[in-house]
């Protein structure tokens, strides 16, 4: 039994697979950080930053054990060697067992914020672990073929990395087709591509094709994702095309460019009549393939309201064009406007800062109108004060919704009718804004607020108007998810929603407050 423990923690090989272990321990728990703040919460602040170094070292000790082990010795005796080797490798196996846990525990959710964070220690981590394979455990292989080997298969990664920095391989495509966003007074076309490029956006005016570059400053913008702001009369009944062109290189004098790539014409909808029926999508959380399922399977609809949430966090360019790009492309086609409301967990991540830059919006507290009803959209942020450690020091939402509340109340009262959005249903965290905001919608005649955030499907009539919670994942039980239709005529506005199973969850008439 003896002997086998010594096998399993203690021999060469043991310890070679633990210094392995270890190393890719450290990355996998760097690049699941997102949930430190929930662990150190409950132990202490600092917790899980100090498990990470105590791993980081832990590699680095077993390594160098493993290379004196190779040569027959030890750090200062066999038993405090094997004592410290047994300490760095219960240490490798809980932060690994640490990172499958929080991958796992919110459903795959956060995949791409860990991929995202993987993605960006991954160069350190390979630089470091290559210096110390070469300076420690390289010249501890004794066979000529394995040691070739690994010489080849370093030669031609150093060629393959060299070449692909030089000559970009992967084609360039559209990475999301256009999404028209109306921002309240225009129309922004945003679409992206598979890396950086100029884009612009062609419609058709009077038979003549007109261009417009995505452009800051008058210099063409190289970006993935590009975004052209248009006159809502520029757009509205016309057909329209994006295109875009790689930049391979950008220098003071000259550059380099490459393939142009255009898309077939769109035609762009927005004269409606007075029935409308209008997608409302909340807190799809990444699950894109559940949501649009529920879409398809609600009917037909001329416009989409998407209330926020679309993943964990915003962590860069590709979780805007993965999760809100590509999502609103795939359920309009870019035929029809979308509205969009920020839901607090777009106010997290390294790319929260640019989202309102990238989707056309001056602000994302609005006012705009699909037809004859008019939309009030407001943006409660975070859910939480400012000061919590979820949001890592980035938050200042109270002055931020104090100066909204003062947008709104400034507001004159256009007698048509209309509908508030918001992705909190109690629109603002402090109960004063709160209560003013509900005061001067109800003051605007404000038939229903629409928001999301709560996961679930309610209509709460209590108040001076329906507020309705339209879904989102989990909303019907455990993997479920589910959206509504809102049905405007003008007679009142007609709500259903539905799951992933085709089960009605909600049908109410409402009627309109004039
Ligand atoms: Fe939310």
């Amino acid at each position: 039994m003896k002997k086998r423990l010594k096998a399993m923690f203690f021999s060469k090989a043991a310890i070679a697979f633990f210094t392995v272990l270890s190393a890719i321990s450290a990355l996998l728990f760097y690049s699941v950080r997102y949930g430190f703040v929930f662990v150190d919460d409950v132990l202490y602040t600092g917790f899980s930053l100090g498990l990470f170094v105590f791993t980081a070292i832990g590699a680095a000790c077993l390594l160098a054990i493993l290379n004196r082990k190779a040569q027959g010795k030890y750090f200062i005796c066999e038993g405090a060697t094997n004592a410290v080797a047994f300490l760095c490798e219960v240490l490798a196996v809980i932060t690994f067992l640490y990172s499958i846990i929080t991958i796992i525990v919110d459903k795959g959710m956060s995949l791409s914020t860990a991929y995202a964070l993987f993605k960006s220690a991954l160069p350190v981590w390979a630089f470091i672990t290559g210096v110390a394979f070469f300076a420690f455990a390289f010249p501890l292989i004794k066979n000529k073929v394995v040691s070739r080997i690994v010489r080849c298969v370093t030669a031609l990664i150093l060629i393959a990395a060299g070449v692909v920095s030089v000559f970009p391989i992967q084609p360039f495509t559209f990475s999301s087709s256009p999404v028209v966003f109306d921002n309240g007074s225009e129309y922004s076309i945003v679409f992206s591509t598979s890396s950086d490029s100029t884009g612009y956006v062609a419609y058709e005016s009077n038979g003549e094709w007109i261009r417009v570059y995505d452009v800051n400053d008058g210099r063409k913008k190289k970006d993935r994702i590009h975004t052209v702001t248009l006159q809502k009369d520029e757009l509205s009944g016309k057909e329209y095309r994006v295109g875009a062109t790689r930049i391979i290189d950008e220098l003071s004098y000259g550059g380099r460019t490459g393939k142009t790539i255009e898309s077939d014409g769109i035609f762009f909808h927005d004269d409606f009549a007075d029935d409308v029926n209008i997608l409302t999508v909340s807190d799809w959380h990444t699950k894109n393939k559940k949501a649009l399922s529920v879409s398809e399977s609600l009917g037909s609809y001329q416009a989409v309201i998407l209330l926020g949430d679309c993943a964990p966090g915003l962590m860069s360019r590709e979780d805007i064009c993965d999760y809100i790009l590509d999502f609103a492309a795939e359920l309009t086609g870019g035929t029809m406007p979308v509205l969009y409301v920020r839901g607090n967990h777009e106010t997290r991540g390294r790319a929260a800062s640019y989202l309102a830059d990238y989707l056309g919006y001056d602000s994302f507290y609005y006012t705009t109108s699909i037809g004859s009803y008019d939309f009030v959209v407001l943006d409660s942020c975070e859910d939480k004060e400012d000061t919590h450690p979820e949001y890592g020091g980035m938050a200042d939402y109270t002055a931020y919704r104090s100066k909204m509340t003062d947008w709104l109340c400034s507001l004159e009262s256009t007698g048509r009718n209309t509908i508030a959005l918001c992705h909190s249903p109690d629109l603002c965290l402090e109960p004063e804004l709160a209560a003013r905001s509900f005061d001067k919608l109800e003051s605007m005649g404000t038939s229903l607020l629409a928001s999301g955030h709560l996961h679930r499907v309610a209509l709460d009539e209590s108040k001076s108007f329906p507020v309705f919670i339209d879904g989102g994942v989990d909303s019907a039980g455990s993997g479920s998810f589910a959206g509504a239709m809102m049905s405007l005529t003008s007679d009142g506005i007609r709500l259903k929603c539905q799951d992933n199973n085709g089960s009605v969850l909600l049908e109410k008439s409402i009627s309109w407050n004039k």
